[in-house]
């Protein structure tokens, strides 16, 4: 278990993280959701103890001081930054990971087999990484962190740059470690990644948790209405009648179809239905979790 509690951390003007608290049971995934610059990658740091917050604490499995030896065993991190080597292979890249770790030989063998077939680099082991495209090296650096069986996983950006085939074995190696019950803290400033992966997103900005939930929820509460848009058979000739049955003045016209937004949009359609108008197509874009940031913080997640 992860927990989080009210953590500060100032860089000389800047304050990167104000006051973050969370907590993530076993075996739950928990997202970060926030634009660059938000403070998601201080706040994975703080976690595992490349810095010291200026106040609050971590507890990692009941665990305070992520720095102590044990601890960082329990612990896998998955750097924005890639962090292998160029000059290696990517079998010797693990290799030099798992020493580090201090794990038996035969264990190892076994282990940096099993994370290449994982990363689908099991054919190119021998090669230096150097050689590898941006997917390739973004895979390498994910399961570098997976070698000695982490119960903890902190994944900050993994996805960032990649292509989309990389993108999804990356999402399926994910997927198959929360099924392991395995722990993960995952950021992002893709809503899409939040939405498919996480158990709970906190969305953050400007170092502030702004609200913790599951997705669901977080749309519920602060996503805003659907838009629908309807195009009928033939063109509109009674506004005023069609505007009673969506009970919404805000509707927007343009020859056969209208636009509007509705919290309920099966109610809404189901009325706009009784008007006996014929439907040629519907179209419903119910809120995201882009809409919720953008009703929280006025601002895109992405500019
Ligand atoms: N080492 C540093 N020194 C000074 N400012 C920093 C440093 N690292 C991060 N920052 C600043 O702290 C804020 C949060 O950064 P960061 O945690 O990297 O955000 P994110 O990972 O969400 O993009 C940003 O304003 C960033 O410029
Ligand atoms: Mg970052």
């Amino acid at each position: 278990m992860i927990e989080v509690k009210n953590l500060h951390k100032k860089y000389e003007n800047i304050i990167a993280v104000n006051d973050v608290s969370f907590k993530v049971d076993k075996g739950r995934t928990f997202g970060l959701l926030g634009p660059n610059g938000a403070g998601k990658t201080t706040t994975i740091k703080l976690l595992c103890g490349i810095i010291k917050p200026d106040s609050g604490t971590v507890s990692l499995n009941g665990r305070t001081d992520p720095t102590l030896i044990d601890v960082r065993r329990s612990l896998g991190v998955v750097p924005q930054t890639l962090a292998i080597y160029e000059e290696l292979s990517a079998e010797k890249n693990l290799r030099f990971i798992g020493r580090m770790y201090g794990l038996d030989s035969q264990i190892l063998n076994s282990r940096i087999a099993e994370c290449l077939e994982i990363a689908g680099l099991s054919k190119r082991k021998k090669e230096k990484v150097a050689k590898y495209s941006g997917g390739m090296k973004r895979r390498l650096n994910m399961v570098c962190s997976l070698l000695h069986e982490p119960s903890i996983l902190l994944l900050d950006e993994p996805t960032v740059g990649v292509d989309p085939q990389s993108r999804n074995l990356i999402f399926n190696t994910i997927e198959k470690i929360k099924k392991q019950g395995r722990t993960i803290i995952y950021t992002t400033h893709y809503m899409e990644e939040a939405e498919r992966l996480c158990d709970t997103v906190a969305i953050l900005d400007h170092g502030k948790i702004l609200d913790i939930d599951n997705v669901a929820n977080l749309i519920k509460k602060h996503g805003g209405p659907s838009h629908i848009e309807a195009e009928f058979e033939e063109i509109i000739s009674d506004i005023e009648k069609i505007k009673k049955y969506v009970d919404n003045t805000e509707i927007q016209f343009e020859n056969n179809i209208i636009r509007f937004k509705t919290s309920r949009p099966m109610e809404s359609l189901a009325k706009l239905n009784q008007s006996g108008l014929r439907f040629h197509s519907i179209k419903v874009q119910t809120a995201n979790l882009e809409d919720v940031f953008l009703n929280l913080t006025g601002r895109r997640l992405r500019d």
